[in-house]
């Protein structure tokens, strides 16, 4: 639980409601949760799920962790505790994006089941949908599209998830995609899919 350190603050109310925000937006704002392996596909399913609902006029947009490190997290690393403060900044991000009626497509490792699920309940039910992309490790690491496997192998970089640091999988999350079996394209289709049967694509 992070400690409230501000006093004498006063909640305001907006005068435009999320319900209200949705309906300008022709669909519900929600959280689109993708975790998984660095190289598992996070970024590349993500970016196409954006461009699949920005085709189709929906106001959406992508959280992702290599991006906000250089900016709102940059003085994070990659300990327990701040991989912690990464994911629970960027779960209320995410939630204010959703408050705006937007899509917010988040791609964090966020290796931890327990921040997970902190960002989780942030949300209304059935607003946050948690994808974990699957791929095994061995895959993940020969593509190793930033040669950081090769760095954390050669003990260059300590503490790299699933190597000398854990990673937990989900285990109910509302989305599984095999990255190593599947196109990224069509595992992308499969996200907007979900999306729209639940109900997230109209008002
Ligand atoms: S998280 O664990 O806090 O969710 P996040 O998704 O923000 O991680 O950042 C992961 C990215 O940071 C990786 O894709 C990789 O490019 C880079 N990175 C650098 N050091 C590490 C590390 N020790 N473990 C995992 N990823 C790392």
């Amino acid at each position: 639980m992070t400690e409230q350190k501000a006093t004498n603050i006063t909640w305001h109310h907006h005068r435009i409601t999320t319900e209200e925000r949705e309906r300008l937006s022709g669909h519900k704002g929600a959280v689109v949760w993708f975790t998984g392996l660095s190289g598992s596909g996070k970024s590349t399913i993500a970016n196409l799920v954006d461009e699949l609902l920005f085709l189709r006029g929906c106001r959406s947009y992508v959280l992702d962790g290599d991006n906000i490190r250089h900016g709102l997290n940059k003085n994070l690393g990659f300990s327990k505790e701040d991989r912690a403060e990464n994911i629970r900044r960027i779960s209320e991000v995410a939630k204010l994006f959703a408050q705006a009626g937007v899509i917010a497509i988040t791609c964090f490792i966020s290796p931890y089941r327990a921040d997970r699920d902190a960002a989780r309940a942030l949300l209304p039910p059935g607003r946050f949908i948690e994808v974990y992309v699957e791929c095994p490790l061995e895959i993940c690491e020969q593509r190793d599209p930033k040669g950081l496997y090769k760095k954390a192998r050669a003990g260059e970089i300590k503490g790299f998830t699933g190597i000398d640091d854990p990673y937990e999988p989900p285990l109910n999350p509302e989305l599984v995609l095999n990255s190593a079996s599947t196109p990224a394209e069509e595992l992308a289709r499969r996200v907007v899919q979900y999306l729209d049967q639940q109900g997230l694509l109209s008002i």
